[in-house]
């Protein structure tokens, strides 16, 4: 059984879909607590599921550094086997992810190296793009740069909306996560051994 500690920052509806899966006892994976950089919304599914929470806002600290420490410290009080990042759209500093890696994994709404950043499907749609989707990768040094884990495609529909192909990409992406996971669990992916 692989022990997972997730974080997000909103709504939190790729949280839901591993917590959901991790209710069939079959599934190898236990998330022990969520975290989050803010009161986001999606906590509200860990504390439906009785999940442990925490929040470790960037504004009670004078400098990125003090306030990754705590969020780590934070994780480390669980002693996770992997650390998810769901929809947590803060940075992390290098030393942060030094510390995780490479238990440390990403999802991300584009066909990465395609549209990195915070605003992925925004900047798919600007740029004309038919087709885009999800990544998984270990989370590096860099902003969505990691080893590629698992990636699948989505059509771009004709006059599609941000949101609307957004929700379309979370559907795939929610099982892409947790097959992913569960990969992970089983031994069929090694994050030690994924190049860049
Ligand atoms: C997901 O689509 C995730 O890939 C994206 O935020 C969404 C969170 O949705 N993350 C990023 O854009 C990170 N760069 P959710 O809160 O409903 O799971």
């Amino acid at each position: 059984m692989l022990s997972a500690v997730v974080l997000i920052s909103g709504s939190g509806s790729n949280l839901r879909a591993l917590l959901e899966a991790a209710g069939d006892p079959r599934f190898p994976v236990r998330i022990l607590a969520v975290g989050s950089d803010q009161a986001a919304t999606g906590l509200e599914h860990a504390e439906l599921f009785g999940i442990p929470t925490f929040v470790v806002s960037p504004s009670s600290f004078s400098n990125s550094s003090e306030w990754s420490a705590m969020l780590l410290n934070n994780i480390q009080f669980w002693n996770p086997d992997l650390v998810v990042l769901a929809g947590f759209m803060k940075i992390l500093p290098p030393e942060f992810v030094a510390a995780l890696s490479p238990n440390l994994i990403n999802t991300h709404p584009s066909l990465l190296p395609k549209y990195p950043g915070a605003h992925a499907v925004r900047d798919a749609l600007a740029d004309g793009a038919t087709v885009t989707g999800v990544t998984i990768h270990v989370v590096d040094e860099g902003v969505d740069t990691g080893p590629q884990i698992a990636q699948a495609e989505v059509a771009v529909l004709p006059d599609e909306t941000e949101h609307e192909l957004h929700e379309r990409i979370k559907v795939v992406e929610r099982e892409l996560l947790i097959k992913t996971v569960a990969d992970i669990a089983k031994g069929r992916i090694d994050l030690k051994t994924l190049k860049g």
